[in-house]
């Protein structure tokens, strides 16, 4: 039983009284207008009277009879020239432009014949509707290449995902040298502000802000992998009139773990136009005849509620239907990772006792990070030989892992296998098996070349190692990192117009890898990682139970860190550890408190070194690690409220997360630094139930600040706030909220 009004329809007659629960999906004869409606959400598109496909809509729902096109929908005109410079092909508004025609914004697709021949021009052939999926598909005017766009609508968020797939119906090869996954449009405005994530290694998740201007911004990667540069998500809201809590807010996100482009900007009109999709950059695809490329999926999404309620929305539908076993996804236990302590000087000894004292604390999974294999005692050598290195393992992982199991904790490994030292077995087996043109000086990156992917040997052979090792150990997670970006993408053994497709086929064989691991290991779980959050998109998701956000572990940086990566990204998968005081990337100083509660915010781990600790950081620990389990569901699972940004003019931050069923909530407030005799501001809770009555009690104990009552309706507190008498540097705490009623 759908929860949210869905209804997708074509033609407006078929819209009279459709709009309901389990809404029957109707495709008339001769309809040009189709619709999709879910929560919150409705997304129209039509033929026009030349054929072309327009975009209508795309925003808050309509009413089901509301005038798509006023009057008769057989009407919708294409518009006609402009001036000289603006021809009716570039005037035209199109869901999924051809290059061609006069086109001079971005186009879907941009292709050459075999004969030479660069204009493409696609208009409606045919639509089928498939269950939750409107299928359009366009052809070219004369040419027999075709179009398929598929849009799918998940009812309950109103999420659409949108792809393309290009057919060569001709005798010839046709090369594709560019194609979106999708094109969006909005209607004229000079008030939409771009909001997007950007930075670099251990600075991830850097929010910027720009207008939407005729200067095209492009979020790119050009790396082969999706990079720590800019994140394939966007969001636009309005200047003024768009906030945290309020205001329209379009969004979106490819699901692609390679080079991609996202394109944001006016067209000549001054509509704003968001293209996306591979990156055009080194890339071509020669399609020979009866070929098909099909794109990756572009999900997008609406919301009136504000930043907030875009990604609220955004981290419900990645939770159902992104991340694996959606709902039924298992908690992310809490985890002990040694590569801070130890780095490559892990020994069975050295891990067995880090094991136990993890264990002590109620660590539920250690993780043997970098180090295990091969002859890996520093980054020169050993990436590329999967086989436990038997100096400091003599018997194998086995002992260890029998131990930590003993402990009551389960295993885990960091393995990194798209990646080979030049001072390894693999490599001196196999030189050919890397990205590199022949002949040419190759770049290594931290001493390491990548593996071609794109191989179907190398693929294979990955396959069949990370299958024996899961096979032969009882392992029950891999953090799978990737360390590098590409430089020279050669592949050699191809044909040269089938290079290229390296980028495509590279990240392909990635997922076939992972879908096949996890299918014949269906206990397995995956930590998506690449130098943190080098590789985070709804690609690898679709694969990953969790993700490393960041190798920053800075407990104040992290919270910048958290704040924008859930601007995109669902706090189900983010991970957060705990490490040591001075922190490696800044050598700030900080409370155990104030890193617990920084990393309690997310999916908890912990990676100090446990040597070094004393009887009262234990205690701290086991406190702290103890608390966590009591709110972990509502902070990894609830609907997450961004209260006070851990950026701007004050020193404090405050988050909040209510569990799903609205039973309990959690408020974090933390001070990065006390000014004068200021006193942080009240906090109001969001997203309490108004009516129920909440007892309230402060994280890991201690007393409740004077003048709070410990009973309340959730209408008091996010009425009233709260306010904590925070002092010092880098503190914090947390108060939750238990239904009582
Ligand atoms: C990357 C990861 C780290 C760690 C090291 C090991 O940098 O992000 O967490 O696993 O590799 O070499």
């Amino acid at each position: 039983m759908r929860k949210a009004a869905m209804m997708l329809a074509t033609g407006l007659t078929a819209l009279t009284g459709s709009i309901d629960v389990n809404a029957k999906v109707t495709a008339p004869k001769g309809a040009t207008i189709f619709r999709l409606d879910g929560h919150g959400f409705t997304y129209a598109l039509g033929v026009d009277d030349k054929g072309y496909l327009q975009p209508l809509y795309w925003g808050a729902p309509l009413g089901p009879n509301d005038p798509l096109v006023p009057g008769d929908p057989a009407q919708l005109k294409a518009p006609g020239e402009l001036s000289g410079f603006d021809p009716a092909g570039s005037v035209t508004p199109q869901e999924y432009p051809g290059q061609g025609e006069g086109l001079v914004s971005e186009p879907g697709i941009k292709t050459v014949f075999a004969d030479g021949n660069r204009d493409l021009v696609l208009k409606y052939r045919a639509h089928r509707v498939e269950g939750d999926t409107l299928v359009v598909e366009l052809a070219d005017i004369r040419r027999p290449l075709t179009v398929t766009l598929r849009y799918t609508i998940d009812p309950d968020s109103g999420v659409i995902g949108r792809s393309a797939s290009v057919h060569n119906g001709d005798t010839k090869p046709v090369r594709v040298d560019q194609i979106a996954s999708a094109v969006f449009t909005l209607p004229v405005g000079d008030d939409y502000r771009l909001h997007y994530l950007t930075g670099r290694h251990a600075a991830e998740w850097t929010q910027k802000q720009v207008p939407v201007t005729p200067a095209l911004t492009v979020l790119e990667s050009r790396r082969g992998s999706t990079g720590h540069g800019n994140n394939p998500w966007f969001a636009i809201g309005r200047e003024r009139v768009t906030s945290e809590d309020a205001g329209p807010v379009w969004y979106g996100a490819l699901a692609w773990s390679g080079s991609f482009r996202i394109s944001v900007g006016q067209d000549n009109l001054g509509r704003v136009r968001i293209a996306g999709g591979y990156n055009s950059y080194d890339f071509a695809w020669t399609l020979k005849p009866g070929e098909t490329l099909d794109t990756p999926v572009f999900y997008a999404g609406y919301s009136d509620g504000g930043m907030g309620g875009a990604s609220r929305a955004f981290h419900d539908f990645q939770m159902r239907k992104i991340i694996p076993d959606g709902v039924k996804a298992k908690l992310r236990p809490v985890l002990y990772n040694s590569w801070e302590a130890t780095a490559f000087d892990v020994t069975e000894a050295g891990q067995a006792a880090l094991a136990e004292k993890a264990a002590k604390i109620g660590v539920e999974r250690f993780v043997v990070d970098d180090g295990w294999f091969g002859a890996r005692n520093s980054d020169r050598a050993g990436l590329g030989d999967w086989t436990v290195n038997r100096t400091k393992f003599p018997n194998g992982l086995k002992p260890l892992i029998d131990k930590v199991k003993s402990l009551g904790m389960d295993f885990g490994l960091w393995v990194e296998p798209e990646m080979v030292n030049a001072d390894s077995d693999l490599y001196r087996a196999h030189p050919d098996w890397v990205l590199a043109y022949p002949d040419r000086p190759r770049t290594e990156g931290r001493n390491q070349l990548v593996l071609n992917l794109a191989r179907i040997d190398v693929r294979d052979h990955l396959l069949g190692v990370l299958d024996t090792l899961v096979s032969e150990n009882d392992i029950a997670f891999l953090k799978w990192d990737y360390n590098r970006n590409w430089t020279e993408a050669g592949w050699a053994g191809v044909p040269v117009e089938d290079q290229q497709r390296v980028y495509v086929d590279y990240v392909r064989n990635l997922y076939h890898i992972l879908a096949e691991l996890r299918r014949r290991h269906p206990r397995l779980e995956i930590e998506a990682c690449s130098g943190g959050g080098g590789r985070i998109d709804l690609g690898i998701l679709e694969y990953s139970d969790q993700v490393w956000t960041s190798d920053n572990t800075d407990p104040a940086d992290r919270l910048m860190i958290q704040d924008g990566f859930t601007q995109a990204y669902a706090p189900a998968v983010m991970m957060a550890w705990v490490t040591d005081s001075p922190n490696w990337a800044n050598t700030r100083v900080t409370s155990l408190d104030y890193r617990f509660l920084s990393s309690m915010q997310g999916g908890l781990g912990i990676g100090a070194n446990l040597d070094h600790w004393q009887d009262a950081d234990f205690a701290t620990a086991a406190k702290w690690v103890a608390a966590y389990k009591t709110i972990r569901s509502t902070v990894q699972r609830g609907r997450l409220y961004r209260i006070d940004p851990p950026v701007g003019e004050d020193a404090t931050s405050a988050t909040m997360s209510v569990a799903q069923d609205g039973r309990q909530g959690v408020l974090f407030q933390m001070l990065h630094s006390s000014m004068w005799r200021d006193n942080p501001a009240a906090n109001r809770p969001q997203g309490l139930d108004p009516a129920r009555i909440y007892r309230v009690s402060v994280l890991g104990g201690g007393a409740l600040p004077a003048g709070v009552p410990i009973h309340a309706s959730g209408a008091y507190w996010m009425q009233k706030g709260l306010r904590a008498p925070l002092k010092g540097d880098y503190v914090g705490i947390a108060f939750v909220f238990d239904a009582i009623t």
